[in-house]
């Protein structure tokens, strides 16, 4: 169980929620943000902060928003460009910064969505 971004994040970025997150576990790419689902706590905090309400906790995800699970696991899972291994599970975001690419999902989505 974790929390989730979805595509209202989706080329817009607020990065409030990074400000509110315990553990460090949300992740910049260049469209989007990602939680790490291995290392969310769960704690709840990023949720309430986004003025695009686009986390959630992945039992109440939208219908239209389960593509967001496997494109957040997908996220930490590839090879981003000028990086030689996957992200996988780092442990932190802020040493990582602004990771040059993002899922094949929120690639392919048009822009401003
Ligand atoms: Fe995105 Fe909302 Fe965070 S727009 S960066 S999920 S505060
Ligand atoms: Fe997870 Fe959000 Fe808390 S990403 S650790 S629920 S601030």
């Amino acid at each position: 169980m974790t929390y989730v971004i979805t595509a209202a994040c989706v080329d817009v970025k607020d990065r409030t929620c990074l400000t509110q997150c315990p553990v460090d576990c949300i992740y910049e790419g260049e469209r989007s943000l990602y939680i790490q689902a291995d290392e969310c706590i769960e704690c709840g905090a990023c949720e309430p902060v986004c003025p695009q309400e686009a986390i959630y906790h992945d039992a109440e995800l939208p219908v239209d928003q389960l593509f967001a699970l496997d494109s957040s696991a997908q996220f930490f899972s590839m090879v981003h460009p000028g990086r030689d291994a996957p992200l996988g599970k780092p442990g932190g975001s802020k040493p990582i910064g602004v990771v040059e690419g993002d899922s094949d999902a929120v690639a392919a989505l048009p822009p401003g969505e």
